[in-house]
């Protein structure tokens, strides 16, 4: 499965992030175009390299800006991806200078629990190893162990491959990557999908970024089990759980994207729905909210349309107490 990014719309409130003066757009601030790199001039020794010229050339702001106006909250993800923007900007201008150093390392864990933004931020990443000249084609491919290990014998190696294949030229992103090692089976084809992604991440370096994904806890013990990954690896960001304000954030932020607004008594109501639904089940940070908005839409629309009579754009836009309070979250224990 490829992955296609979310384009974002309205920029909410002022955030934690970056810090870089926020650009209100009025448009929607989507992903910069991608622009191919037209490779950096070499340059003499006396020359000089204006930084800050080459970030706004490669389009460095515009994808922390998105980013930042796109997602709430991650600070230090956004930092960490700042600063692997830093030292790729430099990089760049260590190569036109002519000073031979290894490429530094981009293979990436992401950590955290299910919603929390990793495969957004993964998207982003992309998009902004391409700008800087990184990737040949900044897409991401997006897979978990089905996609790439085999049922019988003979069947694991082409199918990693051909997901390789795919991703080259971008980043390619493996969810609950733990699941391709189960040392409780022996002759687990789990193995050999390792075995191939670690030749490509030393191999291929150049043309491929692996981003690993999953549970902090799984992770550690995957990396301990598999020395030879954890080597490979050189960034580890860690995403958070969300704070019920940032979720109220997060929200906000959707409902603005979709042209949706709570009434005054709708905004306390929903965060009464997110402190409860926090500490309940299968709760997915900012997935759960995308999706209790889903619900709230749903329960909108059927009293619009059991109401009857004239709607106006007002009552389109609006989501009120009772769309969320009609939640089992709400429903007395039983
Ligand atoms: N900080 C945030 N601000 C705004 N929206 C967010 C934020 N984090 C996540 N989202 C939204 O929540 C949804 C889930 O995010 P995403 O798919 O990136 O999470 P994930 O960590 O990859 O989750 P999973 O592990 O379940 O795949 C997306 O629609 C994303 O846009
Ligand atoms: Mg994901």
């Amino acid at each position: 499965m490829t992955a296609a990014p979310d384009r974002g719309a309205a920029p909410t409130p002022p955030r934690q992030g970056f810090g870089a003066p926020a650009a209100r757009a009025t448009a929607e601030p989507a992903t910069p175009e991608p622009q191919p790199d037209s490779g950096p001039e070499p340059l003499g020794a006396d020359d000089k390299v204006d930084l800050s010229q080459e970030r706004a050339k490669a389009g460095v702001d515009d994808v922390l800006r998105v980013l930042d106006e796109e997602l709430v909250g991650l600070s230090a993800v956004k930092a960490r991806i700042s600063e692997i923007a830093a030292l790729l900007l430099v990089d760049r201008a260590r190569r036109r200078f002519g000073l031979e150093s290894e490429r530094p390392n981009l293979h990436m864990s992401f950590t955290g629990s299910p919603g929390t933004g990793k495969t957004t931020v993964a998207l982003r990443m992309a998009a902004l190893l391409h700008q800087l000249g990184y990737l040949r084609r900044g897409h991401l491919v997006a897979v978990t162990r089905d996609d790439l290990v085999g049922q019988y014998v003979g069947h694991t190696a082409p199918k990693t491959k051909e997901v390789v294949k795919r991703a080259m030229g971008g980043v390619l992103f493996i969810d609950e990557a733990y699941y391709l090692y189960r040392p409780e089976n022996e002759r687990d084809y789990g193995q050999e999908s390792i075995e191939i992604l670690l030749q490509v991440m030393e191999n291929d370096r150049d043309d491929l970024v692996v981003v690993l994904a999953g549970y902090a806890d799984r992770m550690d013990v995957f990396f301990k089990s598999n020395p030879g990954m954890s080597s490979r690896v050189g960034h580890h960001l860690d995403f958070p759980d969300y704070e019920v304000d940032e979720l109220v954030d997060i929200a906000g932020l959707l409902l603005t994207k979709q042209n949706y607004r709570l009434d005054k008594e709708a905004e306390s109501v929903l965060r009464d729905y997110v402190s409860r639904r926090k500490d309940q089940p299968r709760f997915a940070n900012a997935r759960s909210v995308r999706n209790a908005l889903e619900r709230a839409r749903l329960r909108q629309a059927r009293r619009l349309v059991d109401h009857g009579g004239q709607v106006s754009k007002q009552d389109l836009v609006t989501l009120i107490p009772e769309d969320f309070l009609a939640s089992r979250v709400f429903a007395p224990p039983t």
